[in-house]
């Protein structure tokens, strides 16, 4: 027995990007059905990065329930460390924005609250195969249920925001099509049960490879250092780990604690060749990678959404189809000043294996020239930041001005 769904738009995962585009959706009176694979405790407790743009914080903040301003803590600032001296980024007195700390776990748990509570249909544990009629007017999603049972989502649009391995983007073009990069290096990442060693992130370049001092909370704190991607995390133990973290980041006292969660991550850069393709779209994750060191994914994926949610409330809403038929230009622009900042902030602060001794001078010389100029640092403030993102046509187009005039107001405070 196969059920057949009809929605408007068919949503592949629920990440921050399915669930805010199904919200930004809602707000202009367009229905939408998301189907996930993982059950909603799996979604709640996949651990990623935690730095949220002015503006991704601006837009989770102004959903009903957000405590990404109360949880959440704002920073103004990063640190630079290289030859065993800090360098701070003023990014409230260069650029006038701040970045928010606030896990994307905890993001998801606001989102799935908020659309659950909104009557949002989320299909959880149901695993979407294929996307069939592809170059039709309905597009369609076959799917196998929580029970097994197949299940069709016939919609108007189908947008996939269903991660790395997207099987939309398969229906799209090819599963690989694309540019791609990889790194000789990933991040040996670890949560422990410690307070906070430093009051803003720390990026340390050191002659031993890159670490990260990153937080989580007042008790629980996460760090990073550069590893072999290939290693398993199981083959270092805590004082192995304390050890590299101390010589990676010399002049920095780090405050330790029991580590109750490791792992490794590889680096990879990739874009897909295809965003859009008639009445299918990818965005997130599925639509490109990058390394962690910029901090960018959530954020670049919370772009791709606020730029699509327009284009289909055109299309949906008024049978406009130019924004639509942008949408993979205009969402290109920024995921490639992204993947370059990405990269930029990857090669900079780690060790590249095999670098010669002019190439080890010629990086210091380049973060030299970072630190050492106001411009330098205001381009490093403005990309962290995030460049804007128009969330004012995104959002004030359904909401009331109030609620607009209220993200104003919280940005100017
Ligand atoms: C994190 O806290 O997980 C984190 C912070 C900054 C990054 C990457 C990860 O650049």
């Amino acid at each position: 027995m196969t059920s057949t769904v009809r929605t408007q738009v068919a949503i592949v995962g629920a990440g921050p990007a399915g669930l805010i585009l199904s919200h930004l959706l809602a707000q202009s009176g367009i229905e939408s059905v998301i189907l996930d694979r993982r059950s909603r405790e799996e979604i709640e407790s996949t651990i990623r990065a935690g730095i949220l743009e002015q503006d991704t914080v601006d837009l989770l903040a102004s959903i009903p329930g957000s405590r990404a301003h109360t949880v959440g803590s704002r920073h103004d600032g990063i640190e630079l460390r290289f030859d065993g001296v800090g360098h701070r980024i003023d990014f409230a007195g260069l650029v006038s924005r701040s970045v928010w700390l606030y896990p994307q776990h905890e993001a998801l748990k606001d989102l799935l609250a908020a659309r659950l509570a909104a009557g949002q249909d989320i299909r959880f544990r149901a695993t979407a195969h294929a996307v069939e009629d592809i170059d039709s007017e309905r597009p369609r999603i076959v799917a196998r249920d929580d029970a097994g049972a197949e299940l069709d989502v016939e919609a108007d649009f189908v947008v996939g925001a269903d991660g790395s391995r997207s099987v939309v983007r398969s229906a799209l073009s090819g599963s690989h099509a694309g540019y791609f990069r990889e790194y000789p290096f990933g991040w040996f990442g670890i949560l422990t049960e410690a307070p906070p060693s430093a009051d803003e992130l720390i990026y340390s370049n050191s002659p031993d490879g890159f670490a990260l001092i990153s937080q989580r909370s007042e008790t629980v704190q996460r760090m990073y250092f550069q590893c072999d991607p290939h290693m398993d995390a199981d083959s270092m133990n805590d004082q192995q780990i304390w050890e590299t973290l101390d010589r990676r980041v010399p002049g920095v006292e780090l405050k330790k604690g029991p580590i109750f969660q490791k792992g490794v991550v590889p680096f990879r850069s990739f874009v897909a060749r295809d965003l859009q393709r008639g009445r299918i779209a990818i965005v997130g994750d599925a639509a490109h990678t990058v390394p962690p060191t910029g901090a960018k994914g959530m954020n670049l994926a919370v772009a791709d959404v606020v730029v699509l949610a327009r284009a289909l409330e055109a299309l949906l809403g008024r049978s406009d189809s130019g924004p639509i038929d942008s949408f993979a230009d205009e969402a290109r622009k920024r995921i490639w000043k992204a993947q370059h900042f990405s990269w930029w902030m990857t090669s900079m602060l780690h060790q590249i294996p095999d670098a010669s001794e002019y190439d080890r001078l010629r990086q210091l010389g380049e973060l030299r020239s970072v630190v050492d100029s106001e411009h330098g640092r205001a381009y490093l403030a403005e990309a962290y930041t995030g460049w804007p993102m128009d969330l004012g046509a995104a959002i004030g187009s359904a909401a009331p001005a109030s609620s607009a005039a209220d993200l104003l107001t919280r940005r100017a405070s």
